[in-house]
This record gives structure tokens, sequence and C-alpha cells, in this order.
């Protein structure tokens, strides 16, 4: 199982490293991909036309995508009796990951590590200070997520009700349009909220 949370938590950085590689893809590689478009609804087959958004969108969308199966553990448990519980941390972990490089993207990248500029965009852009503050309670989680800091500071992954209500916002206000994909995303996050709170 484990073995498959890697395999399946680095699937992003594979499809980047193809869509980056396509000019030095082998033509039968070139044939595969080609037909394989054909059954997933995924570009395969062109390098990105802006390649920093299209990184830092795709890690974004996977630290949402792996912190939403973080949070289907517990109702896999207590709904169907299914105990993935051992391996939330690894899942909450690769989460933080893709979390981190999205984040260092745009401190590094957009703002060149200044941080006064960082600051200035937090104070004054709402969806970029959504996305910080979900990023740094994401963070605190990951620091203290070892078995001894777990149960001293258990009570503060409480916080991630928090993160998860601010990664929403966050994904909202970067869209700027709502449509079915974006009101589906969200709505699955809140479901799965709404689920752990829901103690049976
Ligand atoms: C330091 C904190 C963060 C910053 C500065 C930040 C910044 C950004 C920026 C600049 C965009 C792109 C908006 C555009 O394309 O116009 C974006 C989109 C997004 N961010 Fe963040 N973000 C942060 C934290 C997070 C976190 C913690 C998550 C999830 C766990 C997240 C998930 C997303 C998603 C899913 C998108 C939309 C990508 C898409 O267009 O499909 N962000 N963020």
């Amino acid at each position: 199982m484990r073995v498959l949370i890697w395999l399946g938590a680095l699937l992003p950085l594979l499809y980047a490293a193809l869509r980056f590689s396509v000019e030095f893809h082998p033509q039968w590689l070139y044939d595969g991909l080609v037909y394989l478009e054909g059954y997933v609804h995924l570009v395969l087959t062109r390098t990105p036309t802006d390649p920093l958004k299209f990184l830092s969108d795709l890690v974004g969308n996977s630290a949402l995508w792996l912190l939403a199966l973080t949070l289907l553990v517990t109702p896999l448990r207590s709904y169907i009796g299914i105990n993935l519980l051992k391996y939330r941390r690894l899942l909450g972990l690769f989460a933080f990951f893709y979390a981190l490089i999205h984040a260092l993207m745009f401190i590094g990248i957009d703002q060149q590590f200044d941080l006064f500029g960082v600051q200035h965009e937090v104070m004054t852009k709402p969806f970029i200070a959504f996305g910080m503050g979900a990023f740094l309670i994401l963070f605190l989680m990951a620091l203290t997520s070892s078995k001894k800091l777990f149960a001293k500071f258990r009570s503060w992954h409480k916080l991630v009700y928090i993160a998860v209500v601010l990664i929403a916002i966050h994904y909202l206000m970067s869209h700027k349009t709502i449509t079915l994909t974006n009101v589906t995303v969200v709505g699955t996050l809140f479901l799965l909220l709404a689920l752990r709170l829901v103690k049976r």
C-alpha cells in the first residue's frame, strides 16, 4: 500500500516531466501518448505554453487532492470500516510537499525571495492571504506530524478544518469565475469536512 501511495503521489511529477520532454520523445512513446490522450482527459503531447503557470497549477491541484485523500481516511474508517489510518501521515506529507513547491514558486520565482514583496501581496490580495494562511497551517501540521509530536500537539491538527476552508476560498478566488468544476471541487472538500465532523 505504501508503495502504491508513493507511486500515485509522484504521478504529477511524472506528468510534468512528460510534458516538458515532449520534444525528446522517441516516436513509439509519442504515438503511445497520442493513443492514451484518446482515453484520458489530459494533454500529454504538447509542451505547456506557460510553463510556470502550468507547474504552479499542477502542484496546487495536487496538494488540494492529496489533502482531500488525507481527509477521506477518517470517514472511510468510521462509515465503512476500512482502516487506512497508518497511511494518513504519508498522504498528508505529500499534500504538504506539493503545497511547499506551490508556495516556493510564488515566493522564489514571482517575488524573487523579496519578503517585503510577499508581505505586500499578502496584504493587498485576499486570495494570496487565504493561500498563505492555509500554507502556514499545513506547515505547522507537517512539523508536528511525527508520532511523538502528534501525541503532544494532537489538538493543533484540528486547524485542518480552517485550512480546508481557506484553500476552498483561495481556489475559488484564483479562478475568478464559478463553474460546475469549481463548485464540485469545493463541494467535495466541504463534504469531506462534514463527514469528519458528524460523529458516528
Ligand atoms: C503561500 C501560499 C500560497 C500562495 C502564495 C499561492 C498562490 C497561488 C497563485 C498565484 C495561484 C494562481 C492564480 C492564477 O493562476 O491566476 C494559485 C492557484 C491555486 N492554488 Fe495557491 N497559493 C498558496 C497556497 C496554496 C495552498 C496551501 C493550496 C492547496 C493545498 C493551493 C492550491 C491552489 C490551487 C488548487 C490553485 C488553482 C490552480 C488552477 O488554476 O487549477 N494554494 N495559488
